[in-house]
């Protein structure tokens, strides 16, 4: 099959498929998922435990390997990448925090040292790299704390350097997986401010999984993903009228094919199972039971 991007997108995936292999045993962690981000876009994904989030972004950041179906990230085809260009592509392309902060800093360099650690690594100068950690973890609120090593930090604090490490090489994608995840609530909405300047800031297209229902309000859109596809999508809309209060809307997403997820409590309420009947309505689509009457 031909891989075909769709140019007026950033992430673009169809059809997506991860099977993980674990001795016999097949784990089928994404299922067909189809999914379009534009650049500069903030996207949150929500969804139930196992459903595959923690799996699309380690897929979208060049840790995992899709099996089948299209994945782009820009110009690049994440089907096919070699293992050399996916070093280089996390190394310049990606931001990525992890839901712990543990993993996200060496325990015995300080804060500067961290943030200064990516760009080392891009042969960066000495004072490039001094003045870009400083701007870094001034924008995270840790000005005042360069020479502070992990330990010495609060977790909040810790994920903010985590934050400054992720942006060190001005990536123009940051994944970010659960980042409030274990944060009071204040700190969550401080970082979430963070993730606000820095999108405004240099345009960062931001992809990031969260629990967190004050996070979620304040995301303009909300992806679901149901076992290992992407279901219902709420697009927060808001008012510009003065006085008048900002709109959510839910959708249920159609995949390629034209499949759509009804969701439980219609099928419950409507005692839906494996068939309905289905008509077009002036400018609707109307979906009945099978045992409806038709006159
Ligand atoms: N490295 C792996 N090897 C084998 N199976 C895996 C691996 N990573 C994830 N899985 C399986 O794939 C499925 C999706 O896992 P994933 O971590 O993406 O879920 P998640 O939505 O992030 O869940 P959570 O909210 O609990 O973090 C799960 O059934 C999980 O057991
Ligand atoms: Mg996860």
């Amino acid at each position: 099959m031909q891989a075909l991007r769709d140019e007026r997108y950033y992430i673009y995936s169809r059809g997506l498929f991860k099977i993980y292999k674990v001795a016999d045993l097949e784990v089928v962690a994404l299922r067909g998922l189809d999914l379009e981000i534009e650049q500069g876009e903030i996207v949150a994904i929500v969804g139930a435990s196992g459903s595959g989030k923690t799996t699309l972004l380690n897929t979208l950041a060049g840790y995992d390997t899709p099996s089948a179906g299209q994945a782009w990230v820009g110009q690049r085809n994440l089907l096919e990448m070699k293992a050399r260009d996916a070093v280089h592509y996390r190394r310049e392309e990606v931001g990525f925090i992890w839901q712990q902060p543990s993993r996200n800093l060496l325990p015995y360099l300080n804060a500067q040292e961290n943030v200064e650690l990516p760009l080392l690594l891009l042969n960066r100068s000495r004072s490039e790299r001094q003045s870009r950690s400083t701007e870094l973890l001034e924008l995270v609120g840790l000005g005042d704390r360069l020479k502070h090593r992990p330990e010495m930090l609060s977790g909040g604090e810790q994920q903010r350097v985590a934050i400054a490490v992720s942006l060190a090489n001005k990536p123009p994608l940051l994944l970010a997986d659960e980042p409030t995840g274990e944060l009071d609530t204040q700190t969550a909405s401080d970082i979430l401010e963070v993730f606000k300047d820095v999108n405004q800031e240099y345009g960062t297209t931001i992809v990031m999984v969260t629990h967190d229902l004050d996070v979620i309000r304040e995301i303009p859109r909300v992806v679901t993903i149901k076992d290992g596809k992407t279901s219902l999508e709420l697009v927060h809309i808001p008012s510009f009228r003065k006085g008048e209060d900002d709109v959510s809307r839910e959708f249920v997403l159609v995949d390629g094919s034209g499949r759509l997820q009804i969701p439980q409590e219609y099928l419950n309420q409507l005692n839906i199972r494996q068939r309905v009947y289905v008509e077009f309505q002036d400018n609707k689509v109307v979906v009945w039971p099978e045992d409806h009457s038709y006159e």
